[in-house]
């Protein structure tokens, strides 16, 4: 009994006297908006001190958070990492002082696994893939043209996620990405970059759907449709990741097709390994992995219902 009470004397201590440092990439969407928030709730629910530094979009701005961070000696580091390579460096700080790193819904490519603890993400590959399959089965052997709008340049969801729809359609022959370029995340730079295809296409003639690997790129397109005089949803069809309120509001009026939706709630799962981790040192998997569900526009009253309190 004695051992009892102090294992759970022991753990809300341990957890009011943890600093976690989050280094988070930026607020390019609705999505990331999300999750900060819920980071900061879910570290709240724990009495956790949760510190969160935005990069702004840029790795040296990241860096340069995860080593003030590692100066403050806070208790662990969370890191969504805007890029996926060029972490060694910094991690092996991190490592040295002893500061377990848990990186949140982007990996990263390191030969040393043991740079950090565990990522938190969905399967992006399957995402991409989801969307792929959803367009090959609507199609239905008719032919479509595809633009794509990537993520950021470098990122691992954006890199994943080009090649899941391209795995997807890869025996399809119906069905062809015409144009890819990177709308950044971003609604304003999905919109610009979705005028530019619409442009070069026949006045948007000749595309039949825009995939964006996320639904502020998405919303971007779907404007740029409508300014372009096309029903998006019927003349161009959408697909895109993340689930956010405005997509399945387009849903509802008929703009978009497919989505998969992507929780941002990826601090929890972080925050319960990490206080398994301090209370006994037990060692989280190293890939704990999200739910990936694709939603079509008969789901997206549900699915705007669920989204309240979801940090949106
Ligand atoms: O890493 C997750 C992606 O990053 C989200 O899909 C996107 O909205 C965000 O910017």
């Amino acid at each position: 009994l004695s051992t009892l009470i102090s294992a759970s004397l022991a753990a809300p201590a341990l957890a009011e006297s943890m600093t976690v440092g989050f280094s988070q990439v930026g607020s390019e969407s609705g999505w990331r908006a999300a999750e900060t928030s819920v980071a900061k709730s879910e570290a709240q629910k724990r009495g956790i001190t949760l510190k969160i530094a935005d990069g702004q979009q840029k790795q040296e701005n990241q860096i340069k958070a995860v080593r003030s961070f590692i100066a403050q000696g806070v208790d662990a580091i969370f890191i969504a990492p805007v890029v996926q390579t060029g972490w060694e460096p910094v991690l092996s700080e991190a490592k040295d002082a002893k500061i377990p790193v848990f990186l949140l819904d982007r990996a990263i490519v390191v030969k040393d696994k043991s740079l950090y603890q565990a990522v938190v993400t969905a399967d992006n590959v399957y995402e991409g893939k989801l969307i792929g399959d959803w367009l090959v089965k609507h199609q239905a052997g008719k032919p479509c043209n595809v633009v794509e709008l990537q993520g950021t340049v470098g990122a691992s969801v954006a890199i994943d996620r080009k090649k899941g729809f391209a795995e997807a359609i890869a025996n399809t022959p119906n069905i062809k990405v015409i144009r890819s370029q990177s709308g950044d995340f971003t609604r304003s730079k999905g919109k610009e970059v979705m005028e530019s295809f619409i442009k070069a296409e026949n006045n948007g003639k000749n595309i039949c759907m825009v995939y964006a690997h996320n639904d502020d790129m998405a919303i971007g397109a779907i404007q740029a449709i409508k300014e372009a005089g096309l029903k998006p949803g019927k003349d161009i069809l959408t697909g895109s990741i993340d689930g956010v309120p405005d997509i399945y509001k387009a849903m509802l009026a008929g703009e978009a097709n497919a989505n998969v939706e992507l929780t941002p709630n990826m601090a929890g799962p972080a925050f319960d390994a990490l206080e398994k981790l301090k209370k006994d040192g037990t060692m989280p998997p190293k890939i704990i992995k999200t739910e990936t569900k694709l939603f079509l526009p008969a789901d997206a009253q549900a699915q705007l219902d669920t989204k309240k309190g979801m940090g949106y």
